[in-house]
């Protein structure tokens, strides 16, 4: 059980709050690249700021004070241009540095007095990676962006889901820790609310272990019927330091757009069949993913994301930590509580916290522990799936979020040589469709 005063410090993400600082200290992401396509600005709240984000048309990204720093005025009704992005109410232009590089009318009511050098605005770096845009909201020098492993996979569907929880970031994290969830959230429920239960339970866990290393924490589990051979227990998952879970082909930022609200960030990878490859998308595809099932006013419940989600918000706006009782399958919440507060009490004295990369090449490629990396790397042909086979590595939907768009689901199933039944088309059958279609470009 915490404190009031802990718990207030574990979910406080302001300037200037313990946790806040944290998590300033690293790149997280926030938005799709995709969503700027149709228009180029775009309103975020991050960590308690309201923030305006542009590509101009040089490509560059800016994540700027969402208020001009001449009056104040809204820059989502401002313009971007060449360079920059320019407010509608004066025309002051700023670019993405924070810099104001143009005062239309002080430039010609006093040409020499250069009253422009003297204005900067709120300005926070952004990277583009994996489909996603970054950004870093704390000191310069900042650290490099890490390039997560499967970042670096070719052949692969990858698609991202952005959903807004109502309930603050941290206990969302906690799920991220939480391994005995899955057979009781997931499994016992799925069946319940399919009607399936016919006096058969879900495998239990029998033991659980937490280890750290300098990217978080991994957890381990032998259910029922598993052994210490399995991959659950010799490599395990990953809560990702210091606000997402890893499970090895898809990551699940939660990240923080105030105290009382969460972007679920959602990043999903499906390595495509080889009678499929090369493939490429030209943009990794994102959408949003629903949360309330608007005819019953009810969360929805039926896809494994929106059961944590359900989970979340049913443990309040802000949990109230004083009132719970700890046990067993709790050691990893208790050490990633413990952990959190070690390292922002670091940051507060003026220390480096963990995991930070500061060296380009380690950034380039980052190593996280991967059950079934060698399929994610070697592949598989459409024949290893033929009679249902594998389902886990060839899922025949997506199951992680409910509101998939129709068109995404074709994607998908084109991409992975899918009939619209979720079955495999035959080798033979792509390999011919392909050539048809070369034969039409
Ligand atoms: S308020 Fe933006 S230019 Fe005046
Ligand atoms: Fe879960």
């Amino acid at each position: 059980m915490l404190s009031a005063e802990q718990n207030r410090a574990l979910m406080e993400v302001g300037r200037g709050t313990l946790m806040g600082e944290l998590l300033r200290r690293y790149w997280t992401p926030f938005a799709a690249v995709g969503e700027l396509d149709q228009q180029p600005i775009k309103a975020v709240r991050l960590m308690g700021e309201d923030l305006i984000l542009y590509r101009d048309n040089s490509g560059n990204y800016g994540l700027l004070d969402r208020h001009c720093a001449h009056r104040r005025a809204d820059l989502l009704y401002g313009w971007v241009e060449e360079c920059g992005l320019r407010c509608n109410y004066h025309g002051w232009k700023f670019d993405h540095t924070g810099a104001c590089i143009h005062q239309p009318f002080e430039e010609v009511a006093h040409p020499d007095a250069r009253f422009k050098d003297r204005i900067t605005t709120k300005a926070y770096p952004v990277e583009a990676r994996a489909g996603l845009l970054w950004a870093y909201l704390g000191p310069l020098p900042a650290p490099e962006v890490p390039v997560w492993e499967p970042f670096t996979w070719g052949n692969g569907f990858v698609q991202i889901v952005l959903s807004e929880i109502p309930c603050n970031w941290f206990q969302c994290q906690e799920n991220s820790i939480d391994p005995v969830h899955f057979e009781w959230l997931h499994d016992n429920w799925s069946l319940r609310i399919k009607g399936q239960t016919n006096g058969k339970a879900p495998p239990m866990h029998l033991r659980i272990a937490f280890d750290e290393f300098e990217y978080g924490f991994t957890y381990r589990r032998i259910r029922e019927g598993q052994s210490e051979q399995d991959e659950l227990w010799t490599v395990g998952r990953t809560c990702l330091w210091p606000n997402c879970l890893f499970t090895g082909n898809h990551f699940e930022w939660r990240v923080p757009i105030d105290d009382e609200r969460t972007l679920s960030v959602g990043w999903f990878f499906d390595r495509v069949p080889e009678e499929m490859e090369p493939f490429r998308q030209e943009r990794t595809p994102y959408w949003h993913g629903p949360i309330k099932d608007e005819r019953t006013g009810r969360w929805i419940e039926s896809h494994v994301m929106n059961q944590d989600f359900v989970a979340w918000v049913g443990q309040g706006t802000q949990a109230d930590r004083t009132q719970e009782h700890l046990g067993e399958s709790d050691r990893g919440v208790i050490l990633m509580r413990r952990r959190l507060l070690e390292e922002a009490e670091k940051v507060k004295q003026g220390l480096e916290p963990k995991g930070l990369i500061r060296d380009p090449t380690a950034a380039r490629f980052v190593q996280l522990p991967i059950i079934g990396r060698d399929f994610f790397l070697a592949g598989y042909s459409l024949r290893d799936v033929e009679g249902g086979n594998n389902p886990f590595r060839y899922p025949k939907q997506f199951i992680f979020q409910a509101g998939q768009p129709e068109e995404l689901t074709r994607a998908y199933q084109d991409a992975m040589g899918m009939r619209p039944d979720g079955s495999p088309r035959s080798p033979e059958e792509v390999a011919a469709d392909r050539k048809d279609a070369a034969a039409t470009v």
